[in-house]
C-alpha cells in the first residue's frame, strides 16, 4: 500500500476495522492493553491492533516500518516489568496477539506441540494433557498469560527445577522480523548445529528483536503421580539443606521447591482466609515440594515420607503435612499462587525478582534484610520464591501505615540500589524470570557486564535498526 494512505487506514485494510482499536471511538476503553498488570504504568497508545495471521503480522509490521511507527507486542498482559505496555506518547501501537490462537499440530511420537504465539498457557497445558501428554510450564497468571508472552519473557514458573525455563521447553520459531519478513523456524528438531541460535536469541527479547506468532513445543510422558508436601522449617538455611536432600532423596522426581517467608503467608491469610494456610504462624519460613514419579502413588509417597523423616531427624524441618489427594495438593499449590495477588492486595510495592547461587541465599538475605531495616525501619519484607532455582521474589512493602505510592515516590530508588548492589556482590542477577521491560531498562547499563550488553545493543542494531520493536524496553 502507498505510504501515503494513512497508517490507520492501512492497518484497518490489513486486519479489518473492527480489529483496530482507538481512544477516538468513545465505546472503546483501551485501558485493559494501556495500562501495565501492577498498575504501576498507564500509557497511550496510537491504536491496538489485532491480527489473526502471521502475514497479517507481517504486513503490519511493514505499514509501521514505512511510517516509523513503533510497535509494542503483548499477549497476555500479566507481565511485571513494564514491557507489553505502550508509552505516554501516544505514537506507538499495541500489536495484540490473542486472536493468534490456534493449536497448528500435535505430533505425539516426536513429543511436540505446534500453536500460535497467543494461545493461552492453561490453554495449552490442556491440550497436552488431552493428549496423554504433559507441557511442564507453569505459573500463577496460567489462565491468561500467553505463550508469546511467556517465550517474549524467558517466563520461569514453578516446575524449573525439573523441566527448565520456557527456553528449555521450545524447539522452534515462527517470527517475523523488524522488516515484516517471516522467518519459518518451527522445526521439532532436538539437534540442529547450522550456524548461530536464533532461537534462543529471540526468547527472552520482550518484543524487541522480532514478534513470535508460533512455536513448537517440547512434551513430555506425564508422571504416574504427583505429590505435594508442605513445610514447615526453621530458617532459609534449613530450606537450603532439605532442598539438598530432596535432590539427593528424590533426584530428577523432585519438580517443584517453593519457600514462602512468613509475612508474605500472612498475606495471604489476612486477603483470603478462606484458603486456609497451613503452619506459618509457628515458623519463619515454609517450604512447598513436589515429588512426580514415574512408578506409582505409593512409591512416591514412601519416598516422600522417607525425605522428611530425614528432614525432621537433622532439624532442617519442624513439621509437614504431605497432601492426602489431588485436590489437597491444589489447595497447597493455590496458596503458594495466591502471594502475588495478597501483596498486592496490601498495596503498591517494590519487586525484585532475583537469583543468586543457592549456597548463598542466607547470608544474602540475613544482610541484605539488615540493611534496608537500617535505612527504612520498619519496611516489610515479602520474600518467597522457586528457592530451587535460586531465585527469590524478595519484595519490599512500605511499613504499616505508610501509603504504598508515597513510600515508593521518595524511596523506591534507594532501596533498589541497596539490594541490586548487594545483588552484584553475591554474583546474582537483577531479574531471574520476570525480564527488563521498562523497569529495570536503565539498571542493565550498570549491573550487566559491559561487553554484554554492548553484544546486545550490537544484536539489536542489526536486527531492528530503526529501534521499532518494543522502544525503550531491555536497552536503553
Ligand atoms: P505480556 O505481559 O503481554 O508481555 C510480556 C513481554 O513479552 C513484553 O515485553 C511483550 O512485548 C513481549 N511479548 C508478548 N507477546 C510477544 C510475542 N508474541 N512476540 C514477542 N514478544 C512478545 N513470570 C515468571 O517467569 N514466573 C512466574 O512464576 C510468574 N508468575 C506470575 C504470576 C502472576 C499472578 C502474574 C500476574 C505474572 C507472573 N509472571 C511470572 C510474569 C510473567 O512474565 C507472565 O505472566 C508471562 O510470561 C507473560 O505473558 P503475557 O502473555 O501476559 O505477556
Ligand atoms: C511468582 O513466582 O509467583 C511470580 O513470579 C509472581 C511474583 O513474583 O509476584
Ligand atoms: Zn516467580
Amino acid at each position: 500500500m502507498p505510504i501515503s494512505v494513512p497508517l490507520l487506514d492501512q492497518l484497518r485494510a490489513i486486519c479489518g476495522p473492527a480489529h483496530v482499536l482507538t481512544a477516538e471511538d468513545p465505546a472503546t476503553d483501551l485501558s485493559p492493553w494501556e495500562q501495565d498488570w501492577r498498575k504501576r504504568v498507564r500509557g497511550r497508545a496510537l491504536a491496538v491492533v489485532r491480527p489473526a495471521s502471521t502475514a497479517q503480522v507481517a504486513e503490519v509490521v511493514k505499514a509501521c516500518a514505512a511510517h516509523r511507527t513503533p510497535i509494542v507486542p503483548q499477549g497476555g498482559n500479566t507481565g511485571l516489568v513494564v514491557g507489553g505496555v505502550p508509552d505516554a506518547s501516544g505514537q506507538q501501537i499495541v500489536l495484540s496477539m490473542t486472536r493468534m490462537n490456534a493449536v497448528r499440530s500435535i505430533d505425539p511420537d516426536n513429543l511436540t506441540l505446534t500453536v500460535e504465539a497467543g494461545c493461552v498457557l492453561q490453554q495449552l497445558q490442556g491440550v497436552a494433557d488431552q493428549a496423554g501428554l504433559l507441557f511442564p510450564l507453569s505459573l500463577g497468571a496460567e489462565g491468561s498469560c500467553t505463550i508469546g508472552g511467556n517465550l517474549g519473557t524467558n517466563a520461569g514458573g514453578t516446575q524449573v527445577v525439573r523441566y527448565g525455563n520456557t527456553r528449555e521447553l521450545c524447539l522452534g520459531l515462527e517470527v517475523v522480523t523488524a522488516k515484516g519478513d517471516i522467518w519459518h523456524g518451527l522445526s521439532g528438531l532436538r539437534k540442529d548445529n547450522t550456524g548461530y541460535d536464533l532461537r534462543n536469541l529471540m526468547i527472552g527479547s520482550e518484543g524487541t528483536l522480532g514478534i513470535i506468532t508460533a512455536a513448537t513445543l517440547k512434551l513430555y510422558p506425564k508422571p504416574a503421580a504427583q505429590l505435594t508436601a508442605w513445610a514447615a522449617v526453621p530458617s532459609l538455611q534449613a530450606a537450603v539443606q532439605l532442598l539438598g536432600l530432596a535432590h539427593q532423596g528424590l533426584g530428577p522426581c523432585l519438580t517443584g521447591f517453593e519457600v514462602m517467608g512468613q509475612f508474605a503467608l500472612s498475606l495471604v491469610d489476612k486477603h483470603y482466609p478462606q484458603l486456609r494456610v497451613p503452619l506459618w504462624q509457628s515458623t519463619p519460613w515454609c517450604v512447598l515440594l513436589e515429588n512426580s514419579d514415574h512408578e506409582n502413588e505409593a512409591h512416591a509417597r514412601s519416598q516422600f515420607e522417607r525425605l522428611l523423616e530425614t528432614a525432621l531427624e537433622q532439624g532442617c524441618v519442624t513439621d509437614a503435612v504431605v497432601a492426602e489427594n489431588l485436590s489437597q495438593a491444589q489447595s497447597l499449590w493455590h496458596i503458594r499462587e495466591s502471594i502475588t495477588l495478597a501483596q498486592a492486595a496490601e498495596g503498591l510495592n517494590i519487586k525484585h525478582d532475583i537469583s543468586i547461587p543457592v549456597s548463598r541465599i542466607p547470608a544474602f538475605v540475613a544482610e541484605t534484610d539488615a540493611l534496608l531495616a537500617r535505612e527504612f525501619p520498619g519496611v516489610r519484607m515479602v520474600d518467597f520464591g522457586h528457592l530451587g532455582d535460586g531465585n527469590l521474589h524478595y519484595n519490599v512493602q512500605a511499613p504499616e501505615g505508610v501509603d504504598g505510592p508515597t513510600f515508593l515516590r521518595e524511596h523506591e530508588e534507594r532501596v533498589n540500589t541497596v539490594v541490586f548492589d548487594q545483588v552484584k556482590r553475591f554474583d546474582g542477577s537483577i531479574s531471574a524470570e520476570h525480564g527488563v521491560g521498562a523497569l529495570k531498562a536503565g539498571k542493565l547499563p550498570h549491573y550487566k557486564d559491559p561487553t554484554a550488553l554492548a553484544m546486545m545493543r550490537a544484536v539489536k542494531q542489526a536486527l531492528d535498526p530503526d529501534n521499532l520493536l518494543n522502544p525503550g524496553r531491555v536497552l536503553v
